[in-house]
């Protein structure tokens, strides 16, 4: 029963991995450095709030394998749980995964249970235990095959109560064995049940001759699951370059270099605040990056013609770096998607806990935009 009962979960994080390594390796910006979504992007943002950021800063540089990695990972979970294929390492394979992207990706995900990754986590702990029990699995029938090439029965096990061997074995008399001289019936010791097997070893073989044989045709099966795995990743990544690259919007983000030094004219006050540039580098619609004095990343973007909202940038879901989408005209995080109002910085959509942070931005009589962290 443990087997049906987990199927659902099987599929589901089958399904789910595997269309997360073929998405990753078909998105021609997962691995374009200049992308807010690629993986050098997420991995930069992780090596600075994740408690294991001093291991992924020294990845950065190989940016481009670990999202390999990462995508052809996926893809062999998912098929190893959808066919219950080497189940259970399919199963530790996945644990690993989410709990690596547990650390990087989501670990400051709050409250806790809203970060997905410490979930699948938890869900692939009952397959390291249980395997696929033996329900529509490859596993199960390469051991019923190699059961049955050295002339044993079905391996499958099952359960049967001791009251039902009673019933239908025939020698059960009031509480003893007619075919053992009257000895209690017991399942220990029962003649009829020791009759009827026949050892591995009675018939010439090893114990482990079934293992033996379950391994070597369990790894012909896994490879050629590989192989149609390389193939279909192949075919992803490369449609996904094909049809999948959208044609590069103009950018109406630019940004601001090292801040100016104030200058002051006779014609007003200079607004207080830190002086990012000049006010006509931001586009009407348009935005424009700064580094704020507390050193997070902050944008400043002008709605409408001589109105100003700035924020600080940094995503209070896990401490991505959002941008300015003009299209959407909201601000979007590129490592879970929270997209925030460009008016106040309000949360629109999860899972981002909270707004952006605001700073106060004003325009000075030197055409100056300054703003208060
Ligand atoms: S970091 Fe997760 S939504 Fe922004």
């Amino acid at each position: 029963m443990a087997g049906w009962a987990l199927l659902p979960l099987r599929v589901f994080l089958g399904v789910t991995f595997l269309f997360a390594g073929l998405q990753k390796l078909a998105n021609p910006n997962f691995f374009d450095s200049n992308s807010n979504s690629s993986i050098q992007a997420q991995l930069i943002a992780s090596a600075r709030s994740s408690p294991i950021g001093f291991l992924i800063t020294h990845l950065i540089e190989h940016a481009v394998l670990v999202g390999v990695v990462i995508s052809l990972g996926e893809i062999a979970v998912g098929i190893g749980l959808l066919l219950g294929l080497w189940t259970r390492i399919a199963a530790l394979g996945g644990a690993a995964l989410a709990f690596g992207l547990f650390l990087t990706v989501s670990f400051h995900a709050s409250p806790y249970y809203t970060g997905a990754d410490i979930v699948f986590f938890f869900g692939f702990l009952p397959f390291i235990v249980a395997g696929a029990g033996g329900v529509l699995s490859l596993d199960a029938r390469i051991a019923k095959r190699a059961s049955e090439e050295l002339g044993l029965g079905d391996p499958t096990p099952y359960a049967v109560t001791f009251a039902g061997v009673q019933e239908f074995c025939g020698n059960y008399e009031q509480g003893s064995c007619r075919a053992q001289a009257n000895a209690p019936c017991a399942p220990q010791g029962c003649p009829v049940l020791e009759s009827g097997h026949r050892s591995i070893a009675a018939r010439g073989g090893k114990p482990d001759d079934v293992d033996r044989r379950t391994v070597v045709i369990g790894t012909s099966a896994a490879v050629a699951a590989g192989v149609i795995g390389v193939v279909i990743a192949g075919a992803s990544a490369g449609l996904g370059r094909l049809f999948g690259r959208a044609p590069k919007a103009q950018s109406t983000t630019s940004s601001f270099g090292q801040t100016s030094s104030t200058t002051t004219t006779p014609s007003g006050a200079t607004p207080p605040g830190q002086p990012l540039g000049p006010a006509s580098q931001v586009a009407v619609g348009g935005a424009a990056t700064f580094t704020s004095s507390n050193g997070d990343p902050g944008v400043v973007i002008q709605p409408s013609k001589g109105k100003f909202v700035a924020y600080d940038a940094v995503c209070p879901h896990a401490g991505c770096t959002v941008s300015y989408s003009q299209a959407g005209d909201v601000l979007v995080c590129p490592c879970h998607g929270s997209q925030f109002k460009v008016s106040n910085g309000d949360v629109m959509t999860g899972p981002s806990p909270t707004g952006l942070t605001p700073y106060k931005v004003a325009e000075g009589p030197n055409g100056e935009l300054y703003i208060q962290t």
